[in-house]
């Protein structure tokens, strides 16, 4: 909030002033003319509203006819024109769908009861050119305060509103929702890595959520995933998330993949959703260290340690991501009660688990002989050995064999490790996480 409008008003011009006035207040004398006009005397109260009763999304689903309080029900709104408000909605393309994210706008919202009518004018916009925090003003009769604020109460919840779906939610990225595809199944993991992993899921939304109730604990766990890239943890998680979906919970995902990038604002939003959806929630946030790297960390360490964590009374699993264990050493490891549990995704350990792998990705070409090349597998990760596998067979096919031999895959593991050592992605590594740069500056500064 300015504070111009409190400091030295005295000795300056009505002009001068006028510049001064506060956003807010220019929109309550508009609502007031509004309201002389439309009804005369009637008494009103001004109120600070909520931003979500503009939102278009929010118009488009509290309908007429939908019951508030008592024998108050909705009976429409009329669009008004406002000469301070410009009405601007955001949009998304997710794929090939505009969807309107956020309206400003001026409104008459029109309501009925048995034996009487009403109406509140409602104004919101942007705070100022500058600032993009939306003001909500509204203008409602003196004896209505009860209707408008279970009408406030039904727009905040359509706001938020779930549709439970067979799809995850995405915050952030190019589209708003997927189906995960990745069968439980097909990821190759030691079992009791997957086993581990999907009883503490199950456990903790079946028989989790009244422990924590009893000990009076918001019903929030927080599971880290950490691991060399190319491992498995994004596809463990989508497996994860179909099996959610199955049970019927909401899943959501936070993506950094869009232009808006890793931000706070985005996990704040998918904690709103969270805190709201009214159903049990399995919230995926990839590549947390990317948040951790920001200034905006404090925020997410505020979160993991309960602070600004999401209040879903039916329990929310945070199951997040992280290549860079350095990053989660020293915020997050050592510091009890942030992470519930890490789990480590390895690399392929043995020949079985090699074997598997292969196997899934060979598909029908994979034969006994291809076992030679196990060996060189243990100490990769699934990407590498998707990528070998896919090389081979195209091979093949390239050079019209029906079979994939062992020579081929063998070139084919030679290659693509090759193309490794000389810099490509695919091997398992450790990069330095930033915060071995920070331990490293601050023993240099430690030691003079
Ligand atoms: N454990 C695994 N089981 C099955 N496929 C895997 C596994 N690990 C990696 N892959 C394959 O490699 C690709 C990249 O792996 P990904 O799950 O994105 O790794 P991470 O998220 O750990 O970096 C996946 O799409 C999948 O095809
Ligand atoms: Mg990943």
């Amino acid at each position: 909030m300015k504070l111009d409008a409190d400091v030295g008003l005295l000795g300056l011009s009505a002009e001068e002033k006028s510049k001064l006035t506060l956003r807010y207040e220019i929109l309550v004398r508009w609502a007031t003319e509004q309201w002389r006009e439309r009804f005369g005397v009637t008494p009103f109260v001004a109120l600070w509203a909520s931003e979500n009763c503009g939102n278009h999304l929010v118009r488009s689903r509290i309908k007429p006819g939908r019951k508030l309080k008592g024998q108050v029900q909705v009976s429409g709104y009329e669009t008004l024109d406002c000469p301070h408000v410009v009405p601007i909605s955001d949009y998304r393309l997710p794929g090939r769908k505009p969807m309107l994210m956020e309206t400003v706008g001026a409104f008459q919202f029109n309501f009925s009861a048995a034996k009487r009518k009403f109406s509140a004018i409602y104004v919101s916009s942007y705070y100022s050119d500058d600032e993009r925090s939306i003001i909500s003003i509204a203008l409602i009769p003196a004896g209505e305060l009860e209707a408008w604020s279970a009408f406030e109460m039904q727009c905040n919840r359509a706001a938020r509103y779930l549709e439970r779906s067979q799809s995850v939610y995405i915050v952030g990225g190019q589209n708003t929702s997927f189906k995960p595809n990745v069968d439980w199944n097909d990821v190759i993991l030691p079992d009791d890595i997957k086993t581990d992993l999907r009883s503490d899921m199950e456990a903790f939304f079946k028989d989790g959520v009244p422990i924590y109730k009893q000990l009076n604990l918001a019903p929030f766990r927080k599971l880290l995933l950490v691991g060399p890239p190319g491992t498995g943890k994004t596809t463990l998680c989508a497996a994860l998330a179909g099996l959610a979906l199955k049970q019927r919970r909401v899943v959501v995902y936070v993506s950094g993949a869009d232009e808006d990038g890793a931000s706070f604002h985005k996990i704040h939003h998918a904690l709103n959703v969270v805190a709201s959806a009214n159903h049990p929630v399995l919230l995926i946030v990839e590549e947390i260290d990317v948040y951790l790297r920001k200034d905006d960390k404090a925020q997410i360490l505020n979160v993991l340690d309960g602070l600004e964590s999401p209040n879903n009374p039916k329990g929310a699993l945070l199951l997040a991501t992280t290549n860079y264990p350095e990053v989660i050493d020293e915020r997050i490891a050592k510091r009890p009660g942030r992470v519930d549990r890490i789990i480590y995704i390895p690399p392929i350990q043995d020949e079985e688990q090699a074997r598997l792998m292969l196997k899934r990705y060979m598909g029908a070409q994979y034969h006994d002989d291809h076992d030679e090349v196990l060996g060189d597998l243990i100490g990769q990760t699934g990407a590498f050995v998707r990528e070998v596998a896919l090389h081979a067979r195209m091979l093949a096919a390239h050079n019209r064999e029906t079979t994939v031999s062992l020579d081929v895959l063998q070139k084919s593991v030679h290659s693509l490790s090759t193309q490794i050592s000389t810099g490509d992605d695919l091997r398992p590594r450790r990069r330095m996480g930033f915060s071995e740069r920070e331990r490293a500056e601050r023993e240099r500064r430690i030691l003079g």
